[in-house]
Parts: C-alpha cells; structure tokens; sequence
C-alpha cells in the first residue's frame, strides 16, 4: 500500500489492484504538488462535505468515471451533479473486491445538510489504514484498537491543525487511543495562522505520551506500507 500525501487532508492510496483518492482538495490547496487534471482514481473517498474535502470531486469523478464512496446524504447531492457514488451510513461498511471500507464516525461540521462527517478505515492488500477526516478527540476511537477492528490499525492520519479539528495535543492522544502502529498528522500548514498545529508539535506531544512512530511527509511525499 502506498500513501502519498497531497496536503491537507487530501491523500492518494494505491493498492495492488485500486488506486483511491480520499478528500481531494485539489485546486486552491496551495501546498499540493499536483493538479486535478493529472489525478486518475477509481475510487474517490470524501470524510464530509466541506470545500476542502470535496474540493475537485466532481471534475475528477466526471472525467474518469470515479466511483465516489461518501455519507448517504453527501452522495445524493452528488449523484444529483452526476456522479456515481456509493453511499453509506456510519457504522457500516462495504466490501469491494480490491479490498473493504468501514464508516465511523467524525464529530465536526457536515458542509452539506442531513450528513453526518466521517473518518474511514480502509482494508487494502492486507493492512489497516484509517483516515480520521475532520474530527474532534472522542473516546469511541478506542473501538478502532482491537474492538471493531482486530488485529488493530496500522496507519493513522489525524488532523492536527486545531482551531476546526484537533490540536497536537489532543492528536497525540488520539494516536494513544487508535493504538496504531504508525500516525501520519493532517490538515495543517494549508491556511497560515488559521491551523496552528504544527507537526514539530505533534510529534512532541506523541513522544511525550511514548505513543507510535510519527511520519511525518511533506505534501507530495509517499509512505510505502
Ligand atoms: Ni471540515
Ligand atoms: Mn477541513
């Protein structure tokens, strides 16, 4: 499984047999590496509804026929601009012959009416991958340690950038919680002094709670699992 980190929260995954697209926040993300034009998902994965999740949904699932995998609510809106989508409720999960998705929770804003955020756990070549999306520190993320998912996570990406989502200090908490091998901090450095979180702090606060191992990548960067 290879992750490349588009900045943001906007991340590439493939996989042996499916390349996916999670939040692509493509155009007006100042730190991405990469147009819109030069991304070709088969499958595209949004945490909820605000802009820079949705971001370049639709051009891209429109020029490559992308299925979209997002919250019910999210995906009618969607499907209503002509896109094909995949819905599904938090709690649930669905299994795709490249590998399957759980749905869980996000507590945040939704962007878009009746939509409940959504962080997601991706099951692919045999590994663990969870995406928090845009979330607070909540306690039920002990679920994701060997609860709903056994044997646990391998790869967490948290938000770090504070103010919208959690901060490092609350990150770093989390990534004690998930009990992932390996967290990967998100969703900082995009909007100078609005997202104060930064990665030197994050990375402080996990060794503090002697919690995993921090990989920390530039946007562009791609961590091989
Ligand atoms: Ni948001
Ligand atoms: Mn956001």
């Amino acid at each position: 499984m290879k992750i490349r980190f588009l900045g943001h929260s906007a991340t590439e995954v493939e996989g042996e047999r499916v390349r996916l697209l999670i939040d692509p926040f493509i155009t007006g993300n100042g730190v991405c590496p990469v147009k819109a034009e030069e991304l070709n998902p088969d499958v595209i994965i949004l945490t909820h509804g605000h802009g820079d999740h949705v971001g370049d949904t639709v051009a891209i699932a429109q020029r490559t026929g992308a299925l979209v995998v997002c919250g019910y609510d999210t995906g009618e809106a969607l499907a209503a601009k002509g896109v094909k989508v995949h819905g599904l409720g938090l709690g649930g999960k669905w299994r795709f012959d490249w590998g399957m998705l759980r749905m869980v929770p996000a507590f945040h804003g939704s962007g878009m009416p009746g939509c409940h955020p959504a962080g997601w756990v991706i099951h692919l070549d045999g590994k663990r991958f969870y995406h928090a999306g845009d979330t607070c520190l909540y306690s039920d993320m002990k679920l994701l340690n060997g609860v709903i998912e056994q044997p646990g996570i391998d790869v967490a990406m948290l938000p770090i950038g504070d103010r919208f989502t959690m901060g490092p200090e609350e990150a770093a908490i989390a990534a004690q919680w998930i009990g992932a091998k390996r967290v990967i901090p998100i969703h900082y450095g995009t909007f100078p002094g609005v997202l104060t979180g930064t990665a030197e702090a994050f990375q402080s606060e996990v060794a503090a709670l002697s919690g995993p191992e921090v990989v920390v990548l530039k946007p562009g960067e791609t961590f091989e699992l």
